[in-house]
């Protein structure tokens, strides 16, 4: 027998103890639920690249944000699919007044004035360029997009919206968005900035649900490199000074020291955006019998936790609240 002042394993010898000496926990007010809207009546499509999220036309959507509630969920992150005819090179639909995003803020905050909603600030939905900002001779503006951010910022609070989320990474953006809200009387409604947006293949199911995907090039001149961390820093600390109210590290799963980074750091709250990339994973792994789907959708969460969030954007939401409850 070894003599062993230490054994680690005592504090794993039942469930009742692991449960006790736990360092981190989930949580259902952690999340956020990402949900997507189109235009039409009766509609909810799955998105095939995303097994169970759906895109739901408004009326379904209500019927819906029910049953999210019913899970205990608090907020939801509300994105907006718009057809080709809609789009244009600057996205002008995206602040234009009674627009299916819009309208369906203000009727979901009508019908749920308790549910958080959070809004996605950037062009890409209204683009026929598909990129987050204003397109010409194949470069990305950067102070012309701020001006069509700042717009769709405001109109989203008019509808609204309890936080703005501009996930569009143009530099000044969050400063110029803030000050355009105080000067509206919004100074209640928060920003939660994309702050470590990285240009990731994560993102395809997203831009499959949106039908978004640049229509040429990538979003290499303004979303970050996955191989970069202090950058992270620079960008938290112009979120910071601008007047953001939390900060997001987007993806989550493969970017865990960018959010300890940020956490450690900042004395703001942290999100995790866990993508459509890193659900749609394990879903297909699940289907086809190659891993616990739920066992390894809770360890990836808590994973984030662990790492320093304090939020997760995540289309486990529902998922994960029923284990939880
Ligand atoms: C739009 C936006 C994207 C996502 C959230 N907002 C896509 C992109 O930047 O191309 C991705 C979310 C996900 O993959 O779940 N700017």
């Amino acid at each position: 027998m070894l003599i062993l002042n230490r054994r680690p394993r005592r504090n794993r010898v039942s469930a009742g103890v692991r449960d006790m000496v736990a360092e981190h926990s989930l949580s259902v007010n952690d999340f956020i639920f990402p949900m997507f809207v189109q235009e039409g009546k009766d509609i909810k499509v799955e998105i095939s690249s995303m097994p169970g999220i759906y895109r739901f036309s408004l009326d379904q959507l209500l019927v819906e944000i029910e049953d999210v509630v019913a899970h205990g969920i608090k907020s939801i992150c509300l994105f907006p699919n718009y057809p080709e005819s809609k789009k244009d090179a600057v996205g002008s639909e995206s602040y234009k007044e009674g627009t299916l995003y819009l309208n369906a803020l203000s009727e979901i905050k009508n019908k749920f004035p308790e549910l958080v909603v959070m809004t996605d600030v950037a062009l890409d939905p209204y683009s026929s360029d598909g990129h987050d900002g204003i397109v010409k001779d194949g470069k990305i503006l950067n102070d012309e997009s701020v001006e069509v951010l700042v717009k769709m910022s405001v109109a989203q609070a008019k509808a609204g919206a309890d936080i703005i989320g501009p996930s569009d990474m143009m530099d000044g953006r969050v400063g110029a968005i803030r000050q355009a809200l105080d000067a509206e009387g919004f100074t209640h409604t928060s920003i939660m900035s994309y702050t470590a947006k990285y240009a990731s293949a994560f993102y395809g199911p997203f831009r499959d649900a949106l039908e978004s995907a640049p229509k040429f090039g990538d979003k290499k001149t303004y979303q970050m490199n996955p191989a970069n961390v202090k950058e992270a820093i620079l960008e938290a600390e112009l979120d910071f000074e601008e007047g953001a109210d939390m900060l997001m590290v987007k993806p989550a799963f493969s970017y865990l020291d960018v959010i300890k980074t940020l956490k450690e750091n900042f004395p703001l709250p942290i999100t995790a955006y866990n993508v459509s990339g890193e659900y749609a994973m394990i879903k297909a792994a699940a289907q086809n019998g190659w891993i616990d789907g739920d066992k390894a959708m809770m360890e990836m969460l808590i994973s984030m936790k662990r790492a320093g969030a304090d939020i997760i954007l995540t289309y486990f939401a529902k998922d994960a609240a029923r284990l939880l409850s």
